[in-house]
């Protein structure tokens, strides 16, 4: 490892945020104009745990994020008059939650908190990620973040053929269950750490980590750790530096974080970076993402590493945030 990827860059990595904004005139900047919300969300979460939130514009930020709100489905879209997803809706109201401008934006939370329910389909315990029907456990987790982080969580106390919302989702993830322990995005599908993630940290949510094999999980989710102390997403696949998130949160909110080695999974996040233009890739020598970048900091921060603040692993938003909504899970950082 060079002198230069041995610690953190901060200041390159704002840096380069910043400037992602002001790429408007670029190709790609059209191009990932259905990853906005997300992007904007991944920013503004990079930029709030390096303690630099200000470097973005909080006001344009607000507008942007009002404009992709659609008033008459309650639905975020990832870019103005684009189609609704439960994804961008997350993100539209991690972005206002963090920036604490729900109601500087104004949005009708009660609105929002309906768009989310009517994504269930009936007596199903799954959330759908627009009106086309797909599942994935990824919805279901953005539908659960979601209503808690709007204070709604009770909704899924509502009663329905004589059982609750809130017990079909169990049920439905304990369908998902694998002989490993894990969760793919649906009944049957394999194992897959990004999913082991949104499993772990829904059930965290609404109070129902009992249904998980604890230490077959935590094994499998330690065994991702590689010789060069990166984490990969499944077996055999590459290791990946968004999989210090996926992998790392779940192992916090599991109180097992202990089983990876810390030391070579920093070393491997910092090599990752670029040294010239900022941000990190998802391994040593590719272009850097804004997507990444949030990941191997946030990575960072569950593993203690100075100066970073403290990200939740639940939510993936500053653990300073949630505590002001009171919402704060149980987990073990190191
Ligand atoms: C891997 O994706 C990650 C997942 C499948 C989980 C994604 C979860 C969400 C979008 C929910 C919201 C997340 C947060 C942090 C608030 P990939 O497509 O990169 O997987 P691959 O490595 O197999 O290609
Ligand atoms: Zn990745």
């Amino acid at each position: 490892m060079s002198e230069s990827t041995a610690k953190l860059n901060a200041d390159k990595h704002v840096e380069y945020i910043v400037n992602l904004g002001r790429a408007e005139n670029t190709l790609s900047y059209h191009l990932t104009e259905h990853l906005r919300l997300n992007g904007i969300y991944w920013a503004i979460t990079s930029l709030s745990l390096l303690g630099r939130i200000d470097a973005l514009d909080r006001s344009a930020v607000i507008e942007y994020v009002g404009n992709c709100w659609n008033s008459s489905n309650g639905g975020f879209s990832s870019h103005p008059n684009h189609d609704t997803h439960i994804l961008s809706t997350l993100s539209g109201i991690q972005i206002l939650i963090t920036l604490d401008a729900v109601e500087e934006a104004k949005i009708d939370t009660s609105k929002v908190v309906d768009y989310i329910l009517q994504l269930r389909p009936s007596n199903q315990g799954f959330f759908t990620g627009d009106e086309w029907g797909e599942s994935d456990t990824r919805f279901t987790y953005c539908a659960i973040s979601t209503l808690s982080l709007l204070g709604a969580l009770d909704r899924l106390d509502q009663v329905e053929s004589g059982t609750s919302i809130k017990q079909k989702i169990v049920s439905w993830f304990t369908q998902c269950i694998n002989f490993d322990g894990g969760f793919g995005n649906n009944i049957g599908a394999e194992t897959h750490s990004g999913q082991v993630f949104t499993a772990v940290a829904a059930l965290a949510i609404i109070d129902r980590l009992d249904i998980i094999h604890t230490d077959n999980l935590s094994w499998w989710l330690s065994e991702r750790q590689v010789q060069n102390g990166g984490l990969n997403g499944r077996p055999q696949k590459q290791e990946d530096v968004c999989y210090s998130w996926w992998v790392l949160s779940a192992l916090s909110i599991l109180h097992r974080l202990h089983w990876i080695n810390k030391d070579k999974l920093i070393s491997f996040i910092l090599s990752a970076q670029d040294p010239d233009c900022g941000g990190i890739a998802d391994r040593p020598g590719d272009v850097s993402d804004v997507f990444h970048t949030l990941f191997g900091v946030a990575g960072l921060s569950m593993l203690g590493y100075p100066e970073i603040e403290r990200v939740d692993p639940v939510y993936c938003m500053p653990v300073k945030t949630i505590e002001r909504l009171g919402l704060k899970k149980s987990y073990t950082l190191l």
